[in-house]
C-alpha cells in the first residue's frame, strides 16, 4: 500500500503550497511585500488603484497605464440592470456576505465573452470585477434600506466613489483617504483562506466567477474576513472604557478568544495594524471622541500581556483597528467584510490569473485515520 509522502500539520501551518510572485510575508519579522514593494511604502505614498496595477502586473505602473487602468476601472463600475433587479429580490434581512456572493455568482449569466477562459479573457473579467465589487456592496446597502443605487461618478477615486455610492455624499478628503489605505492594506496576502480557495478553484479550470465565489465563501468566517465585524460587535457590547478589562479577563479566562487578534502567519506586529491603529487614533482625534480607539488599545495591551505570561505571543491583526476605523466612517458594522472583499478581489484575482499561468490541479492527499479490511456485514445483520 503507498502512503502520501509527508503528513502538514494542522491547517498546513507553514506548508509552502506553490511559487507565487505577487506577495511576501516574513511572519517573524512583520514584513509584507507586495510583488517586491514593503507595505508600508505603500501605504503611505500609493493609491489602491496603482497597487491593483502592481499585483497584476508585478512592477509598479507608468503615468499613462496607471491613467489607462483608472479609466477602465472606471468604464466598468455599472452593473448590469439584470443583476440589480436580482438583488432587488433579495430578502432586505439578507446578510451582505450573502447577498455579495451570490451576486457575483449571478455576473457569470451577463459575462460578455463567457466560453472565452484564456488569460485574456481572465484580464479583462478581473478588471469588470474588481470594478464592480465596489457598486455591487453598495448597492446592497442601499436597496436593503430602500433607496436606489446610485449611479458611480466617473471623476471620483475608486474610495471616493465608494464611500459616495455608499453614503450619498461625495466623502471628505480625509475619509477617502482613510478608505484608501484600507484598500492598499487589504489587497494581498499570498495564500490566505480565501485566496487559496481561489487558487483551488481555478485550478480545476473553473471559471474565474466560480473561484471568486469560493473565495467570497471563505473570507465570510468568523476565523477570516469575518473577523473585523466580530471586533466591533465586541467594542459595542463592552460599551465603555472602564467595561473593558473585566471584559477581556473574562473572556481569557474562559478560554476564548477575542477576535482581531492573533494570526496564523505573523509572530509579532501584523504591519497592516500598524497602519490602522494610527488611522483609527487620528480619526478619533479628530472627531473629538477617541473612545472606541482607546477601547481597542486596552484590549490589545491586555491581550498582549497576558498571552505574554503564556508564551504565547499574539498581536493585533488587520482586522482588529480595521473595526474602530470603518465604525467612526459611519460604515455598517456588517458591511466590514464585504469592504475587505471589495479590496481582497484585487489580490484574488491576481492569484487565479497568476494560476492560470501556469496552471497544475491542487490535488493533495489525506492522512487516512479511519480503519482497514473490516467485513462488510449485509444491513440487516448490522
Ligand atoms: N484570543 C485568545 N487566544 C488566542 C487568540 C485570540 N484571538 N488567537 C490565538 N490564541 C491562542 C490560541 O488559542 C493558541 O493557544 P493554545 O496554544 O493554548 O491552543 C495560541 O494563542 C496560539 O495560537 P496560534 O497558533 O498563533 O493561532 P492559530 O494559528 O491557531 O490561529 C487565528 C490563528 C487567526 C485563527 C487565531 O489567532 C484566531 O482565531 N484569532 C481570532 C480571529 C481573527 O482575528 N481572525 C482574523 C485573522 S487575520
Amino acid at each position: 500500500m503507498t502512503k502520501p509522502a509527508s503528513t502538514a500539520g494542522a491547517g498546513l501551518r507553514d506548508v509552502v503550497a506553490a511559487p507565487s510572485r505577487i506577495c511576501f510575508i516574513d511572519g517573524e519579522q512583520g514584513i509584507l511585500v507586495y510583488s517586491g514593494y514593503n507595505i508600508h511604502d505603500l501605504a503611505r505614498h500609493s493609491t489602491f488603484e496603482e497597487v491593483v496595477f502592481l499585483l497584476w502586473n508585478g512592477r509598479l505602473p507608468k503615468r499613462s497605464e496607471l491613467d489607462e487602468l483608472n479609466a477602465q476601472l472606471v468604464a466598468h463600475r455599472k452593473l448590469p440592470s439584470e443583476i440589480i433587479a436580482m438583488m432587488k429580490a433579495f430578502p432586505k434581512s439578507a446578510v451582505p456576505m450573502d447577498a455579495l456572493r451570490t451576486t457575483v455568482s449571478a455576473l457569470a449569466f451577463y459575462d460578455p465573452e463567457r466560453s472565452d477562459n484564456s488569460l485574456e479573457a481572465n484580464q479583462r473579467r478581473a478588471l469588470r470585477l474588481t470594478a464592480q465589487f465596489a457598486t455591487i456592496v453598495a448597492a446592497i446597502d442601499r436597496i436593503r434600506k430602500g433607496l436606489e443605487p446610485l449611479d458611480p461618478k466617473p471623476e471620483l477615486s475608486h474610495a471616493a466613489n465608494f464611500l459616495y455610492m455608499l453614503n450619498g455624499k461625495e466623502p471628505m478628503d480625509v475619509e477617502a483617504k482613510a478608505l484608501d489605505i484600507a484598500l492598499i492594506l487589504h489587497a494581498d496576502h499570498e495564500f490566505n483562506a480565501s485566496t487559496f480557495a481561489a487558487r483551488v478553484t481555478a485550478g480545476t479550470l473553473a471559471d474565474m466567477y466560480a473561484s471568486i465565489t469560493s473565495a467570497i465563501g471563505a473570507l465570510s468566517g468568523p476565523l477570516h474576513g469575518g473577523a473585523n465585524e466580530q471586533v466591533m460587535k465586541m467594542l459595542l457590547k463592552i460599551g465603555s472604557p472602564a467595561n473593558v478589562d473585566k471584559f477581556v479577563n473574562d473572556k481569557l479566562e474562559a478560554g476564548e478568544k477575542i477576535m482581531g487578534i492573533g494570526h496564523a502567519v505573523y509572530r509579532t506586529e501584523d504591519p497592516r495594524a500598524t497602519h490602522l491603529r494610527k488611522m483609527s487614533e487620528e480619526i478619533g482625534k479628530r472627531q473629538g471622541d477617541t473612545k472606541w480607539f482607546d477601547m481597542s488599545h486596552r484590549i490589545e495591551e491586555l491581550v498582549v500581556e497576558e498571552m505574554n505570561k503564556k508564551q504565547k505571543p499574539i498581536r493585533a491583526n488587520v482586522d482588529f483597528y480595521s473595526a474602530s476605523t470603518y465604525y467612526m466612517l459611519g460604515i455598517p458594522v456588517d458591511l466590514y467584510t464585504p469592504i475587505f472583499a471589495v479590496s481582497r478581489i484585487s489580490g484574488w484575482t491576481a492569484h487565479v490569473l497568476e494560476q492560470l499561468g501556469n496552471n497544475k490541479l491542487i490535488r493533495p492527499r489525506s492522512e487516512y485515520t479511519g480503519e482497514m479490511d473490516l467485513k462488510y456485514t449485509p444491513i440487516d445483520q448490522r
